[in-house]
């Protein structure tokens, strides 16, 4: 694990929750990926009119990270309203890149709720090695 300001990280998830386009859920959700090489990606979740289409904010900022050539990640803070943990498609597509990484839920006061593993936010995940 690299050495990381996990409160930076939380601030950075805080704060960009601020953009999340929630207008029909009103759930807004920010979230900070820390990659091993020291970089920051930001999502929010991003809702749409036709409901099913709507993004995550874990998923943005890991589909953010892959796009810029980042696929190992160290750590993903997660703000909500109440600590909220990550759906299960947004466990799944965390798992693809890496059991290990630290998942930190933190509410709007910035309170670590909750601080767990992908693996043990998804027990027996399929990976890439199971492919093999
Ligand atoms: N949401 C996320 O952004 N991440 C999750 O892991 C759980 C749900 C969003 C989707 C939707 O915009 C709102 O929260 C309510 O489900």
């Amino acid at each position: 694990m690299i050495d990381f300001d996990k409160n930076l990280l939380i601030q950075k998830a805080m704060s960009v929750r601020e953009n999340a386009y929630a207008p029909y859920s009103n759930y807004q959700v920010g979230a900070a990926l820390l990659t091993n090489s020291g970089r920051v990606f930001t999502g929010v979740n991003v809702e749409n009119s036709a409901y099913p289409v709507t993004m995550c904010a874990e998923r943005s900022s890991v589909f953010k990270a892959v796009s810029e050539g980042e696929r190992e990640f160290a750590a993903v803070a997660i703000a909500t309203s109440n600590g909220g943990t990550p759906c299960g498609s947004c466990r799944q597509v965390l798992a693809e890149f890496g059991l290990d990484t630290l998942v930190i839920l933190v509410d709007e006061n910035g309170l670590v709720t909750e601080e767990m593993t992908v693996a043990e936010l998804l027990p027996k995940a399929f990976t890439p090695s199971d492919l093999v």
